[in-house]
C-alpha cells in the first residue's frame, strides 16, 4: 500500500478518547507527534508515526507534501448549523422569536427558487471547508429541493455530511410551511434518496417545537422509530420566551422536553440544540435516554439567549457536542467557536480546557453524529479528513507563538486567536479541497 499512498508531514495532533477537563489530559486520550507523517491511501488513514522512523520505509521518490509550522488536526466537525442562514448572519437588535420572524423567515423562503438553493449550497459548503470543517450535522430549509443541492454540492467534494428537510406546518409564513402528512412523505423520500449514499446520513428534522403541530410531531417521531440509525435534530430550550410559548402551546406536557419525550423524538440518534434553560430533571433524561446537546455559543450570546451551563450536563452523563449555529451563530469558525464556548464556561464560573475544546470539534462531535468509525481522528481506515492549522497565521498568533512553550498554550493562541486565517489547508478523504493562498503552499519534495 506504501507503493501508491500520499504523504503529509507536520506536527500531528488527535485523540483517542475524552480527555476530560482538567488541565492534564486523561493518561492516553491524546496523542501528538512533534514531526509526523500522516500517510493516506484511497482517501483513507493508512498510518501515522514520526517522520524519524516512517520516511526510511517510504518507497524512494514518494512525495512528501511538508507543512512547515503546520500543526495537523483530525478536519473540525459541525454539530449545528443552517446551510441557507449564512444571509442571516450578522442581523441586527433582536431575540430568538423576532429574530425568526423578522430576518430567518424571510431568507429562508428564498430557498424555494432551486438556483438559489444550489448557489447557497455551493457556497456554505465552501466555506466549511474554508474553516477547517470537514463533516457537519445541518438544518436545510423546509423545501425538499435545499436538501438535495446540500447533499449534491457535499458529494462533489467528496464530504460527509447529515443533513435534513425543516418539518414546519404552523406560526411560518405560507410559503415556507408544509403539512403533516407532506413533511413526513417528503423526508422519508429524500432519507430513502440520501441515506448512506456514500458518505451522506440524513437528519429528521422539525424545526422545534412551536412550528410543529402534534400531528407532524407525532410523524417525525414515528419516522424516527422506522428509521433508529437516522439522526434527529431539532431546537430545544434556547430562549426564556420560547420556553413560555411552549408551556402555552403544549399545557399537557409537563415541559418542554416532555414534548419531544412524549412524541418519541428522545434517543441517542437525537441532537437537540442549545438546551440553555433546563434543569437537573431534563439532564437526567436526556442521560437516560442518550440524547445529545448541540452547544452553541456565539449563538447564544449574539441572540442573548443565555449561558449554557457545560459542567452540569457533563456530570449529568449528558453528551455534549460544539457548534456554530450559524446564521443565529457568528463564525463558522469551530476555532472561533471554542473561543466562546471557553467564554461562556468563564462567565458560569467553569472553563473548558484547550484539550477538552479540540476534542468536542473532533473526536466528541463525532461521537455526537455515531460517526467516530468513520472519522474524529487520525485510526487507520478512517476517512483522510484533516485541516493544516497554522500557528503563525496572524500578527498577532506571530507574536504569541514566538514566546509558547507548551502544546496547552499554542492550542490556547489558536482557539482564542485563531479563525478561518490559521487553516492553511482542508484536505477531504485525501485530497486537498481548500488552500489558503499560493504563499502558504507546501514545499514538495
Ligand atoms: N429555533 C427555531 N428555529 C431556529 C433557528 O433557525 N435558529 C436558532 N438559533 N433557533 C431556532
Ligand atoms: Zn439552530
Amino acid at each position: 500500500l506504501l507503493e501508491d499512498c500520499e504523504v503529509h508531514r507536520g506536527a500531528l495532533l488527535h485523540f483517542l478518547d475524552d480527555p476530560g477537563n482538567d488541565p492534564d489530559p486523561r493518561q492516553g486520550s491524546m496523542a501528538f507527534i512533534e514531526d509526523g507523517l500522516l500517510i493516506t491511501h484511497q482517501g483513507k488513514i493508512l498510518a501515522t508515526g514520526p517522520a524519524s522512523e516512517w520516511l526510511p520505509r517510504l518507497p524512494s521518490g514518494t512525495a512528501v507534501t511538508r507543512w512547515q509550522d503546520g500543526l495537523i488536526v483530525p478536519g473540525f466537525i459541525d454539530t449545528h448549523v443552517h446551510m441557507p442562514q449564512l444571509g442571516v448572519m450578522a442581523s441586527y437588535g433582536t431575540q430568538l422569536l423576532d429574530w425568526l420572524e423578522t430576518y430567518t423567515f424571510p431568507h429562508e423562503a428564498r430557498f424555494s427558487d432551486v438556483d438559489w438553493a444550489r448557489t447557497e449550497a455551493s457556497r456554505f459548503t465552501d466555506l466549511l471547508l474554508r474553516h477547517g470543517t470537514t463533516s457537519a450535522l445541518v438544518f436545510c430549509t423546509s423545501h425538499p429541493q435545499s436538501v438535495d443541492s446540500l447533499f449534491e454540492a457535499a458529494e462533489e467534494r467528496s464530504m460527509g455530511l447529515t443533513a435534513g428537510k425543516v418539518m414546519m406546518d404552523r406560526y411560518a409564513p405560507d410559503d415556507l410551511m408544509d403539512t403533516a402528512r407532506g413533511s413526513y412523505n417528503d423526508s422519508l423520500a429524500l432519507l430513502e434518496k440520501w441515506h448512506r449514499r456514500g458518505r451522506q446520513r440524513y437528519a429528521i428534522t422539525p424545526r422545534f417545537a412551536a412550528t410543529s403541530t402534534p400531528e407532524q410531531l407525532a410523524l417525525a417521531g414515528r419516522l424516527a422509530q422506522e428509521h433508529p440509525d437516522v439522526m434527529v435534530q431539532t431546537h430545544w430550550a434556547e430562549n426564556t420566551g420560547e420556553i413560555d410559548w411552549i408551556r402555552e402551546l403544549f399545557p399537557e406536557r409537563s415541559s418542554y422536553l416532555d414534548v419531544y419525550d412524549h412524541y418519541g423524538l428522545l434517543g441517542d440518534h437525537t441532537v437537540l440544540a442549545h438546551g440553555i434553560h433546563i434543569n437537573h430533571g431534563d439532564r437526567k433524561r436526556l442521560a437516560e435516554t442518550g440524547s445529545r446537546i448541540a452547544f452553541c455559543p456565539t449563538s447564544n450570546t449574539f441572540l442573548g439567549s443565555g449561558l449554557f451551563d457545560f459542567r452540569n450536563a457533563r456530570e449529568a452523563g449528558v453528551t455534549v457536542g460544539l457548534a456554530s449555529d450559524v446564521g443565529g451563530g457568528t463564525s463558522l469558525s469551530m476555532l472561533t467557536t471554542m473561543a466562546e464556548a471557553y467564554k461562556v464556561c468563564r462567565l458560569r464560573g467553569q472553563t473548558m480546557t484547550p484539550w477538552q475544546a479540540f476534542y468536542l470539534a473532533t473526536l466528541g462531535n463525532a461521537r455526537v453524529l455515531h460517526q467516530d468509525d468513520q472519522i474524529g481522528n487520525f485510526k487507520p481506515g478512517k476517512h483522510a479528513d484533516f485541516v493544516v492549522l497554522d500557528q503563525n497565521a496572524s500578527p498577532l498568533l506571530e507574536m504569541k507563538s514566538a514566546y509558547t512553550t507548551t502544546l496547552m498554550e499554542a492550542l490556547f493562541n489558536l482557539m482564542i486567536l485563531g479563525d478561518d486565517r490559521a487553516v492553511a489547508a482542508t484536505i477531504v478523504a485525501g485530497n486537498i479541497r481548500y488552500q489558503r493562498s499560493a504563499s502558504s503552499a507546501p514545499d514538495t519534495s
